[in-house]
């Protein structure tokens, strides 16, 4: 007896700890099929056993708890949960137990079961006016503004009915899930765990424009409430739902009776694979709305109806070896080789670990044998290892230290899981960097798109953003599909572009949680790129906007030698890395002054000047006037030197130049 307590005790704890990775932190740490066990049975142990059963325990309850930050919204009818089948026989039980109460032949309708997150809709006089989660089925989330922007979900009904009350599944079309998983995961974020997740978590957004962003769907499947209407049977329903321009799933069936609905479940269990959306099972409901009225409901769940759920596509195999790989954005992530095993309709021999944490907290090591699934039907995972098969000849894994591509230190920023590569000439991430680089907000190199720069990094003529300004119009002219216009265009793009102001080129140089905006504090701050490698935490913090994360990403990417070897080619080449004060400003050395440029400077190039001038205050001008404070004057100088003597105007040469701005010696 002691021992069942101990277990019932260890079962409510684990459940618990599952609950919240699964509902709060959105991180499931087993699958549903080993969750369900659990669930089972602790169920069972409490129906042997109900002196044990507390208020608590989390079979008591039927969902997550509703988060602060949304208003609550009371149920009108509260939204039940559904009992669970688990095999033909299970479903052959609950027809049997239909079948006792309700006279005469009983027939269903089985729907697929959208694996999704459940909420209840209310259209007054035709018009959308509140959509809620099911919360603990009778208090729910308000989330009428994130509802809202699902697309497939009309505002208006095509019938204007009093009040219409109806129930459904938001859900993620599984490219959409995939897609959204790749871009977290670039980015450093956690990934969602399955395509229910990703829905819960998109719903839940406070800021609505992030719903909006996520390309949510929504299926509806019943009807809670309805003014003036009269339906009889589930097919009506369906039938109802859809004439009034609300979006059903449409594979749903009416069955006559058990058998039908068993070639239903069979049928797609086979087929859920074709579906553009992840379904997790079959939901078996009495076609007789007066015959389910009979039968009534539990606390929890009808007695009407199941939800038949597939037996999980989980497979074991060996795990061979960990990869670690680099992303676009320079995120490493392990990648898991294993044994090829058929799962869920094709072969797999790779699955993603998300980040070396997760898969050190589920103690996954190499040559273990591992369960592995697919999350959302489509992107294999390794859910974790079969401990008790080890031999001891397993090893841990070690995140490496090293970027296994380029050889950089890896860094990883502070609340961030990922591990990163932060060499922007990684050849990991060139192709990309090079893009960024010539983007219009950034170095603004007008004809190198995506399609030239991986010819560029693919024949080794660019390793890094500075060789751009060492290419030749001759080198550029002999790649595919470039005649000699169009390469020396690109030369006149990329000379073009070497004047653009500091900010631009610490924006291009893509450095994390820089923007363009941040780029421009930061340069009107600190308007030499030189500056950059000595600035400490506080001095980056002292500023406003700039953050803890921002200024670590500065620090960490200023302290890779790599990077700094970019720079100084950069300059080499004749990229201004000086930022001119906005507006030609009013403080600084030179504030007001207005100089003339003519013929050419040993120490920097024209542009370089000019930024330099700027930088300090003072303002460019092409021609020579009265109002002209200083000519500069390099080695073959032009008509203007003349003009300006005519004039009056002090002429300096590049010595004085250098010590009126300071650079002299330098
Ligand atoms: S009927 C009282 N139909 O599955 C009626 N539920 O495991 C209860 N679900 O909470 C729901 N597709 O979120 C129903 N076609 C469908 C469904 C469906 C998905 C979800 C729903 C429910 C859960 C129960």
């Amino acid at each position: 007896m002691e021992d069942v307590q101990a277990r019932v005790a260890w079962l409510r704890e684990e459940i618990r700890k599952h609950d919240y990775q699964y509902y709060v932190l959105d991180q499931p740490l087993i699958s549903d099929a080993e969750y369900d066990r659990l669930v089972r049975e602790l169920l069972e142990l409490e129906r042997q056993h109900p002196e044990l059963v507390t208020p608590d325990s989390p079979t008591r309850r039927v969902g997550g708890e509703p988060l602060p930050g949304f208003r609550q919204v009371r149920h009108r009818v509260p939204l039940l949960s559904l009992d669970n089948a688990f095999s033909e026989a299970e479903i052959r039980d609950f027809h049997r137990r239909v079948s006792e109460r309700v006279e005469g032949e009983v027939s269903y309708v089985t729907e697929l079961k959208m694996d999704g997150v459940s909420v209840a809709l209310v259209y007054e006089n035709g018009v959308l006016v509140s959509g809620a989660t099911r919360g603990d089925g009778a208090v729910g989330e308000d989330v009428t503004a994130n509802v809202r922007t699902i697309r497939s979900l009309p505002l208006r009904l095509r019938q204007e009915l009093p009040r219409l009350e109806v129930r459904g599944e938001v859900y993620l079309a599984k490219e959409v899930f995939a897609r959204l998983n790749q871009e977290r995961e670039e980015r450093g974020e956690r990934t969602f765990a399955n395509p229910r997740n990703a829905a819960a978590g998109s719903l839940r957004q406070l800021d609505p424009r992030v719903t909006a962003g996520r390309s949510l769907a929504v299926v509806l499947y019943d009807v809670l409430y309805a003014e003036g209407v009269t339906l009889a049977t589930q097919q009506e329903v369906l039938e109802f739902l859809a004439r009034v321009g609300l979006p059903v799933e449409p594979h749903y069936r009416f069955c006559p009776g058990v058998e039908e609905v068993l070639a239903f479940c069979r049928e797609w269990q086979q087929r859920r694979h074709e579906l553009a959306y992840d379904i997790d099972g079959v939901v078996i409901k009495l076609d007789s709305l007066p015959a389910r009225e009979l039968l009534g409901s539990t606390v929890k769940s009808p007695r009407w109806a199941i939800a038949y759920k597939f037996p999980a596509e989980e497979k074991v195999t060996r795990l061979l070896t960990v990869e670690a790989n680099v992303g676009r954005t320079g995120v490493i992530t392990p990648t898991a080789i294993l044994e090829p095993v058929t799962l869920a309709g094709t072969v797999v021999s790779r699955a993603s670990l998300h980040n070396f944490d997760l898969a050190r907290e589920k103690d996954i090591r190499v040559g273990d044998l591992v369960v592995v699934h697919k999350a959302g039907d489509i992107i294999p995972e390794v859910v974790g290892p079969l401990t008790e098969s080890r031999t001891g000849n397993e090893s841990e894994l070690v995140p490496p230290e090293r970027c296994p591509v380029c050889g950089s230190q890896v860094v990883r920023f502070s609340g961030e899981v990922a591990l990163r590569c932060d060499n922007i000439n990684c050849p990991a991430r060139l192709v990309e960097s090079l893009v960024f680089f010539a983007s219009r907000d950034a170095m603004d190199i007008e004809g190198l798109g995506p399609a030239l720069a991986a010819q560029l990094v693919e024949k080794g003529m660019v390793r890094n953003v500075a060789d751009l300004y060492y290419l030749s119009a001759e080198q550029l002219a002999e790649l595919p599909r470039m005649g000699k216009k169009s390469a020396a265009n690109l030369v006149r793009a990329l000379e073009k572009s070497k004047a653009r102001p500091l900010h631009r080129l610490l924006h291009a140089l893509g450095i994390r949680h820089v923007g363009l905006k941040s780029a421009r504090l930061l340069a009107a701050h600190f308007p030499d790129i030189d500056l950059f490698p000595g600035l400490s935490r506080e001095q980056l913090t002292a500023l406003p906007e700039v953050g803890e994360k921002m200024a670590e990403s500065v620090m960490a990417f200023f302290a890779e030698p790599r990077n700094l070897e970019t720079i100084e080619r950069l300059k080499a080449a004749g990229v201004n890395t000086r930022e001119p004060v906005a507006g030609g400003v009013q403080t600084g050395p030179l504030a007001g002054k207005v100089f003339v440029l003519t013929g050419t400077l040993a120490s920097m190039t024209r542009a370089e000047a000019g930024a330099l001038i700027e930088s300090l205050g003072g303002k460019t001008s092409s021609s020579v006037s009265r109002r002209t404070d200083y000519v500069v004057a390099g080695t073959d100088p032009g008509s203007k030197l003349q003009v300006a003597r005519e004039l009056g105007v002090t002429v300096l040469g590049e010595e004085e130049f250098l010590r009126l701005t300071g650079r002299a010696g330098s």
